[in-house]
């Protein structure tokens, strides 16, 4: 099983000891970056096999990521629906494929229609910021969309045309097993929380759900794009986003008895346990 190296286990128990306030919140966000980052890789090694219990047993699961490149090849070529006709390309999706933490947003711009991925654009850029500020980066998630076809004119997916994809990102999910998915702006939402309620009421509050037959997070956020142009807006997608370390944390459990174990000594503020 792989462990923190030395002076990984050494910044962890710092972080840990750390009186509140004393660093300043750039060095904070930084530190607590690395070791989450750290932590989500841990995490998705150790991750047991469908199907098997003890950590002790799990291996790399090689085969689930092959799995989702040969179901990408596969969704390469599907003319499901009237979409096919005007791509360029399918954008099947992108990122870690043992990833905790998944994105979905609404459909393929422009850009990403041209570049076969998401969240290239504008949007992606925004996201991209966000997601920084957070001790994060795009090759730490999986980030994938409701449509895999790039809708003419950017318009808004048509009910046909969502259910005749939306197994691909079924599929998808059952594939990367994440932890927590969420869901940019109303077209994502609505689909995997399965109600009506659109994104300025569900947004920033997580709900329980099941997707590709195991129990996850959904986390409802403003898109990206429509965050661009309103201010107000990029706020709260801000404000919501913070949220996610500690989204993580909850169901991150500490990946090595050791760091239990050399944390031990120090009483923590409740706080700083959140990361985990
Ligand atoms: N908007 C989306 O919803 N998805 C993308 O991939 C890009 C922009």
């Amino acid at each position: 099983m792989p462990r923190l190296l030395r002076h990984e286990r050494r910044e962890a128990v710092l972080e840990l000891r750390r009186p509140r306030g004393v660093q300043a919140a750039e060095l904070q966000w930084r530190r607590r970056g690395r070791l989450l980052r750290r932590l989500l890789r841990l995490r998705a090694l150790t991750r047991p096999a469908p199907g098997l219990d003890s950590p002790a047993v799990s291996a790399v699961p090689v085969e689930r990521v092959d799995d989702l490149q040969a179901y990408a090849e596969a969704v390469a070529s599907c003319t499901r629906c009237r979409l096919s006709q005007g791509r360029t390309q399918v954008v099947f999706g992108a990122g870690n494929p043992h990833a905790e933490l998944m994105f979905v947003g609404e459909a393929p711009g422009f850009h990403e229609d041209k570049q076969g991925l998401p969240f290239v654009g504008q949007a992606g850029k925004l996201l991209e910021k966000l997601l920084a500020g957070i001790g994060l980066a795009r090759g730490d998630v999986y980030i994938a969309n409701v449509l895999k076809c790039r809708p003419p004119g950017n318009r808004d997916p048509q009910p046909d045309e969502i259910e005749a994809c939306e197994s691909h990102l079924f599929r998808q999910i059952e594939l990367i097993e994440p932890t927590i998915v969420a869901t940019l702006g109303n077209f994502a939402t609505k689909l995997l929380s399965g109600r009506p309620l659109g994104i300025t009421r569900v947004h920033g509050q997580e709900q329980q759900t099941t997707l590709g037959g195991r129990s996850v997070t959904l986390y409802p956020l403003y898109h990206p794009a429509a965050a661009l142009y309103t201010p107000a807006m990029l706020k709260v997608l801000e404000s919501d986003f913070t949220r996610i370390p500690e989204l993580l944390g909850r169901v991150l459990t500490p990946p090595e008895p050791e760091l239990a174990l050399v944390a031990e000594p120090a009483t923590p503020p409740a706080e700083q346990l959140g990361l985990f």
